[in-house]
């Protein structure tokens, strides 16, 4: 149909496709409200002087991961879907739960390097079911996805840093 073809993911021969994107933009959503949790909680915790960096870097990341959550409910509201509420909430993060130890600082970088993997899986995941069909989408979740790789370099820096003095 050529007459709606230029309405890309808005197209109604797109609707299948346009419940697909959804359903991960969902999910997208709901690791970026965990990832905000988390990080507040291994932002505070951690004790120590070499807590220190850990904990002022996370505290930054808290702001960034709220508005890559408020991005992705934006996106579902204009690909007429419903920001689902607290309800549907299903958590995800064993590995960003508080160490034994609040010194465990090792503990806290893993995590967090598990978590920002994750969200690069999943949002390399969006980038190509939405190519050719949802630019808009696609050109959010790019952005969002340098983000998460920043993050993730960031942390396995300070986790050599461990692993050189044979900590982790
Ligand atoms: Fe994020
Ligand atoms: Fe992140």
């Amino acid at each position: 149909m050529a007459t709606t073809t230029g309405l890309g993911i808005l197209a109604p021969e797109n609707a299948e496709k346009r419940v697909e994107i959804l359903e991960l933009l969902e999910h997208a959503y709901w690791m970026e409200v965990e990832t905000v949790m988390s990080y507040i909680a291994n932002s505070i915790n951690p004790d120590g002087v070499r807590a220190q960096e850990i904990r002022e870097s996370l505290e930054e990341d808290i702001q960034e991961e709220l508005g890559h959550a408020q991005q992705y409910a934006n996106r579902i509201k204009e690909l007429d879907g419903v920001v689902p509420g607290s309800e549907q909430f299903k958590t995800e993060q064993p590995f960003l739960q508080p160490p034994d130890e609040q010194t465990d600082i090792v503990h806290v970088i893993k995590g967090v390097i598990e978590a920002e993997t994750g969200a690069i899986e999943h949002y390399n995941r969006i980038i190509e079911v939405t190519d050719g069909v949802d630019w808009v989408t696609q050109d959010m979740v790019i952005e969002i996805l340098r983000d998460e790789e920043g993050h993730r370099r960031l942390f396995q820096g300070f986790l050599r840093e461990y692993e050189a003095e044979g900590k982790a």
